[in-house]
């Protein structure tokens, strides 16, 4: 499926992969919307971004932030969602509120963002998500994500049934340069993410753009549904 002038809407699409796969798409010649909260953000992929635009706040915890989003989007082809905060740490010491906090963002949050969309999109649209490797490989204090990352895979094979024709997939990524991390100093960040990269098959950790060819590949392919798009450099396997 080409996607010349087709319509993207991104969200989570002014940072790191979704920043990344705004420009795959665009490289495509389709015209895109990212989305995301931070005005900083916003206006800094705005100017990021070559070709067909359009930046727009949103924040996906919000039930009728989302209806207006929607609304003031209009019809398009193409939904991504990259957005998404986690909490990682000792399975006793996370407070049950963060624990919550964290679904409501990277679960409901995509849950809440297909819901709003459907009544806008485009006949021959698809769908695609974002999980992640701590869903079938969790390290060490890893257990909410792993949960999140496995209901967000549970609800996309549940979806690709109950609203084909229309097809629904995700993305799962292993570690990636970006600014999720941007909380460590620079130079522990340097040292982990080279620490990590050592352990896995490729060598070295995944930038945004390794990943967000996995998003364009979603979209384009019209026999791909219910399917999980594993790129983690062979992370799962060691
Ligand atoms: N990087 C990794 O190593 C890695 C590994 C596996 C899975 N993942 C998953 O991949 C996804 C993207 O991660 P990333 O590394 O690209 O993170 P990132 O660089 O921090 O980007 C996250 C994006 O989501 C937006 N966002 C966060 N909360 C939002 C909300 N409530 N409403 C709307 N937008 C929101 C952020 O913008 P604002 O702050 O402006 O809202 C930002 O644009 C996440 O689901 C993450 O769990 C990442």
């Amino acid at each position: 499926m080409a996607l010349t002038d087709k319509r993207v809407v991104i969200v989570g699409g002014t940072s790191g992969i979704g920043l990344a796969t705004a420009k795959a798409f665009l490289a495509r010649s389709a015209s895109v919307v990212i989305a995301s909260r931070s005005p900083s953000n916003l206006s800094l992929a705005g100017k990021a971004l070559d070709g067909e635009v359009t930046a727009m706040a949103l924040d996906f915890r919000q039930d009728t932030m989302v209806k207006s989003f929607f609304e003031a989007v209009g019809a398009f082809d193409h939904l991504v969602v990259t957005a998404g905060e986690v909490v990682m740490g000792d399975f006793p010491t996370i407070l049950l509120s963060a624990a919550q906090d964290a679904f409501e963002s990277k679960f409901w949050g995509q849950y809440r963002i297909v819901r709003g969309a459907l009544p806008v999109l485009n006949s021959g649209a698809s769908i695609t998500l974002t999980s992640g490797v701590y869903g079938i490989r969790p390290p060490r204090g890893a257990a909410v994500v792993s949960a999140i990352n496995s209901a967000i895979e549970g609800l996309v094979r549940g979806l690709a049934i109950d609203l084909a024709p229309l097809r629904v997939n995700a993305v799962c990524p292993g570690i990636v340069d970006t600014p999720i991390y941007s909380t460590i100093p620079a130079a522990e960040r340097r040292a982990m993410f080279e620490d990590l990269g050592r352990k896995l098959p490729v060598g070295r950790i995944a930038r945004a753009e390794d990943v967000a060819q996995s998003y364009v590949y979603l979209a384009e392919n019209g026999f791909a549904t219910g399917s999980v798009v594993l790129v983690d450099g062979g992370g799962h396997l060691v």
